[in-house]
């Protein structure tokens, strides 16, 4: 019997609810909604679903807040629609990942209204620190340190009932768990095994290298909290009992853990990833999503070097080989469209869509696929500061209009990366309102729906659902995919993406062009032997370069030339 875990071979959908399908018509995605289009995930051939939180929240961070873990939210639905959830997709043979956020929690959580009061048994179960002595103002206080929020600005809130502050990485709703505190540790341990129980099948672990806070909260160099917070040591601790307490509870399943970690090196992921330590089975890492950020961060978004970005994804590749297990993903409900970002969102939208996706799902690792992302889903048109509904826009636009910077800047940055653009409706149909609800939608359908929808991709052989459904079958039938050997070629070349897989005899070289010009491949070993090999899956209608069509409707392609946006993945 083989002992390698499901996940190993497997892909997982990403739904988030507020946008994947509303059963009500409140305008608001539900579970009942996903019930209606299990039929969709199902026919993907994904093994597995992450759901974003659906619990009870006041929704300042859309669920990422939340006020009670063990309850679901009635803007989603209730726990018996999420049985039947658990139910009918294992019914279909998929899997169920919730999302767990326990760094902190909403500040409407009981746990965190009794822990207001000093004298509550809960007070430590967040982060309450004295202010500093202000040297300008006699009466008044500074905060504890000068860590910023994830969010911006101060990552301290003073609470006037007892005049000390509080630790919040994200918004001031969303006070810091303090998990030094045992008691917090064993209510979340407990938390996790009543879902479990219930069915569920793992969790993806919300920013979970912030749990553990360096001793004594010292100062952070920069002012940002992520450079003192993301190493500490006490994460693993914490990580290795919450697979003691909890997973270890169950011998005889599977599940799945993937834990969120910003500013995570490669090193931090082997040891939180070596099947040996027992912490988890991979991480979310953003150092290959952080290549287009410039001087002033996310928000100051550069065109994208593809050097970088290749560069960082082969670390990654070599760094947890034979120890670690990586994710691979470009799209989330936090990142904006990558077909838009990093693609051609116009000319070469199919072409763009499906080689982003191709060569990053013929990486070795767990592919996560983004909702809409099957479609090749792009931004939204973003205009104005009140079209957004994220928090973090809205952060982001107040601090740099504090900064002077001019509102023209700010503006078409936003547009660029903000997670609203991840966040539009879901587009099932050419419908009003894209099939996602029969009323009014809480973020605007993007005017695209007209063509770019579900509907019309789902019967068209050469559609980007349907070269999806192409690559995630491929991960079942070629082995190499999942076990080969990895190593990037052409690593300085600015256009051209290109890697061998390898394991046993089976040797499968990718190349990819990352741009809207034709692409000479370099000569000799192993390109020469691309146009002789077995394709194995490709973004044209014509696969090899030798039919007529192609983008442009002209000629196909010369041997050793690959057209604009165009991948193919070839045994040789
Ligand atoms: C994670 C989530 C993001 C959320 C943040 C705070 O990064 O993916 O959506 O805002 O954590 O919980």
């Amino acid at each position: 019997m083989s002992t390698e875990p499901w996940w190993r071979r497997a892909v997982v959908y990403q739904v988030y609810p507020r946008s994947f399908a509303d059963s009500d018509g409140d305008g608001i995605g539900d579970i009942r909604g996903i019930l209606q289009r299990l039929d969709h995930i199902a026919a993907l051939g994904v093994d597995a679903v992450w759901l974003s939180p659906v619990y009870v929240s006041p929704q300042v961070d859309n669920g990422y807040d939340i006020s009670d873990y063990q309850a679901i939210d009635p803007t989603f639905g209730t726990l018996a629609d999420l049985d039947e959830l658990i139910e009918a997709m294992h019914a279909r043979g998929l899997r169920l990942v919730m999302d767990l956020v326990v760094n902190h929690t909403s500040d409407q959580h009981p746990w965190f209204q009794e822990s207001r009061d000093p004298a509550s048994p809960r007070r430590d179960w967040y982060i309450w620190r004295p202010g500093r002595p202000d040297p300008d103002d006699p009466g008044a206080t500074l905060p504890p340190n000068n860590w910023s929020s994830v969010f911006l600005g101060s990552a301290w809130e003073l609470d006037p009932v007892s005049g000390e502050y509080y630790l919040h990485s994200f918004t001031p709703q969303q006070p810091d768990l303090n998990w030094a505190e045992p008691a917090v540790r064993q209510a979340v341990y407990a938390m996790m095994r009543w879902w479990l129980d219930r069915g569920v099948d793992g969790f993806r672990m919300d920013v979970i290298n912030l749990i553990s806070k360096p001793e004594g909260l010292p100062d952070a160099e920069q002012g940002n909290q992520l450079e003192m917070v993301v190493n500490d040591p006490g994460l693993h601790r914490y990580l290795a009992e919450m697979r003691r307490e909890v997973f270890d509870a169950y011998p005889d399943r599977t599940f799945l853990t993937v834990g969120e970690m910003l500013a995570v090196t490669p090193e931090q992921a082997v040891l939180a990833t070596d099947p040996a330590r027992r912490e988890l089975d991979m991480v979310f890492q953003f150092e290959h999503m952080d290549v287009d950020h410039g001087a002033l961060g996310k928000y100051d978004p550069q065109p994208l070097d593809l050097r970088a970005l290749k560069a960082s994804l082969a670390r990654w590749q070599e760094m947890l080989a034979g120890q670690g297990w990586n994710s691979l993903y470009l799209n989330n409900h936090d990142q904006p469209r990558v077909v838009s970002r990093w693609g051609d969102d116009g000319r070469y939208w199919r072409e763009s869509a499906t080689l982003l996706g191709g060569v990053l799902h013929l990486h070795q690792g767990t592919p996560f696929v983004y909702q809409g992302e099957e479609i090749g889903m792009t931004n939204y048109p973003f205009a104005r500061p009140e079209d957004y509904r994220d928090v973090e826009a809205a952060r982001a636009y107040e601090i740099a209009t504090m900064m002077g910077l001019p509102e023209e800047l700010i503006l078409g940055s936003m547009a660029r990366m903000s997670r609203d653009n991840a966040r539009t409706p879901m587009q099932w149909d050419g419908d009003a309102e894209a099939g996602f609800t029969t009323g009014r939608s809480w973020l605007p359908v993007h005017q695209n729906h007209l063509w770019l929808n579900v509907a019309a991709q789902q019967d068209d052989p050469h559609s980007v659902l349907s070269f999806y459904k192409r690559l995630i079958a491929l991960r079942k039938t070629e082995d190499v995919i999942t076990t080969g050997s990895f190593r990037l070629l052409e690593p300085d070349h600015a256009r051209l993406w290109a890697f061998v897989r390898e394991s046993g005899d089976q040797r499968l070289l990718v190349v990819a062009n990352v741009s809207g010009d034709p692409l000479r491949l370099p000569a000799g070993d192993p390109f020469a032997a691309l146009d002789g090999g077995r394709l194995l899956i490709g973004n044209y209608p014509d696969g090899a370069g030798d039919a007529p069509g192609g983008a442009e409707g002209g000629a196909g392609a010369e041997p050793g030339v690959l057209r604009p946006w165009e991948l193919r993945a070839v045994y040789v």
